[in-house]
């Protein structure tokens, strides 16, 4: 993009200050700004309008109806059956997972990598390490799962030393690849594009939604088919406690037919701020839990359970003939509040205490829908779910620690 076409560009939308100080620009930082102007989503950043005019489409404006999960007893009386099916497809390699370790981790306000917070009381113990034992159990006999791990611009050297540092916790170095996310630009909260640094916008990743397209720009597809891999299973890298390609979940999905099992446990109050497997216009989805009704959330069945009781975990397993099918649809951008560190006027670096601004990021949850159908498969949360979103408090290390140590785990 030429200077004159982004300036027009900048200016048809009222960001002419995105330019302000080019010409103290060198060449190359003049050419990377004009490539990163290039690269805005027009659409996306439009959305704050909608946001800030209080227009933005709700998702509760639609049809919206239960999805009953796969309940622990249902799955405990064919356990065997489900996890032979399982332990079949990861002995035959016809299951891998990706780690999505491209996040800001702004909450847990660490300057490295989510995946490097040390966990450990007793000694020393990394999520990245912790995560890579949980996968570990699922390999059997010979076999071992390939993994994949997203990371972003902003952590991806630093990631990929750790693990060499830890000599792949190990795990065999030939079954592990890193691959990088897309970055989108952040804007203050009224919708002006925000700057880093002199001549180079704020940019984030841009959601854990687009891990399938950026695992595929990697050229990485061809090694999933080389290997013969018919199965993802994709993880968040901030819950220590959860089975990563767990035979009974692999094989429950498989056995039932459907493209993709979303690993669910059961809300701990009707109001728990988390996702919600429904149905969404008669589709399989997730919806988030300021999208639903104070009806809805408190809405009981005949047996006193919540009908909109089921959470997910982030941990999906999908099947790559559907993944490769609806690769190209457009998955909504949501637009996230978050700290976002950028430069003032006179050119000062501030680092947010509180968010400013907004990020825009298509999520994982969003691809359900896309693959058509789901099962939901309850997992007893004390078992699995000890999520890490800030260091004290509510999903914290504090409480991810007790969690561990109440499920048997030597930290
Ligand atoms: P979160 O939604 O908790 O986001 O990510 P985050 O960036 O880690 O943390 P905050 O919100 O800034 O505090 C859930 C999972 O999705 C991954 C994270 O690494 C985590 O495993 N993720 C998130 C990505 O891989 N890329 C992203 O752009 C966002």
């Amino acid at each position: 993009m030429t200077f004159d076409e982004a300036f027009k560009v900048l200016k048809d939308h009222g960001q002419e200050h995105v330019l302000n100080g080019f010409n103290e620009l060198s060449d190359k930082e003049k050419e990377i700004l004009l490539n990163q102007i290039g690269d805005i989503n027009w659409d996306d950043i439009s959305l704050v309008k909608s946001r800030i005019n209080g227009t933005e489409k709700k998702e509760s404006e639609k049809k919206i109806m239960p999805l009953p999960a796969l309940e622990l007893s249902e799955i405990e009386s064919k356990k065997d059956e489900y996890r032979a099916a399982g332990n079949k497809a990861i002995q035959d390699g016809r299951t891998a997972a990706v780690l999505l370790a491209g996040g800001m981790g702004t909450r847990l306000g660490l300057d490295k990598p989510k995946g490097e917070l040390d966990i450990g009381e007793t000694g020393n113990l990394y999520l990245f390490e912790r995560l890579v034992e949980n996968l570990k159990t699922s390999c059997s006999g010979n076999t071992s799962i390939p993994l994949y791990i997203m990371t972003s611009e902003k952590n991806d050297e630093e990631t990929r030393r750790f693990f060499k540092e830890h000599d792949y916790f190990g795990y065999p170095k030939e079954d592990i690849n890193f691959f990088i996310q897309e970055m989108a630009p952040a804007v203050d909260f009224h919708g002006k594009l925000l700057m880093e640094a002199p001549g180079r916008l704020a940019t984030s990743p841009n959601g854990n939604g687009g891990w399938f397209s950026s695992l595929a720009r990697a050229g990485l597809i061809d090694d999933l088919h080389r290997r013969g891999v018919e199965w993802i299973n994709i993880f968040s890298v901030d819950n220590p406690l959860q089975n990563i390609c767990d035979p009974v979940f692999v094989g429950a999905t498989i056995l039932s037919g459907c493209k993709s099992g979303s690993k669910v446990v059961r809300k701990n109050d009707p109001h728990e701020k988390m996702g919600v497997v429904c149905l969404i216009d008669d589709m399989p989805s997730v919806i988030e839990y300021y999208e639903l009704t104070e009806e809805m959330a408190d809405a009981r069945d005949e047996k006193g359970s919540l009908i909109y009781g089921f959470g997910v975990i982030l941990n999906y397993l999908f099947s790559i003939d559907k993944l490769e099918e609806i690769m190209n649809d457009k998955l909504p951008v949501h637009i996230v509040e978050k700290k976002i560190p950028y430069i003032d006027e006179n050119g000062t670096l501030i680092k947010p205490t509180e968010p400013n601004g907004y990020k825009f990021e298509s999520l994982v949850v969003d691809m359900v829908r896309l693959m058509g159908d789901t099962l939901p498969f309850e997992v007893a949360r004390e078992k699995e779910f000890a999520p890490i979103k800030n260091l004290h408090g509510v999903d914290s290390l504090d409480s991810a620690r007790e969690l561990l140590k109440k499920a048997g785990v030597r930290i």
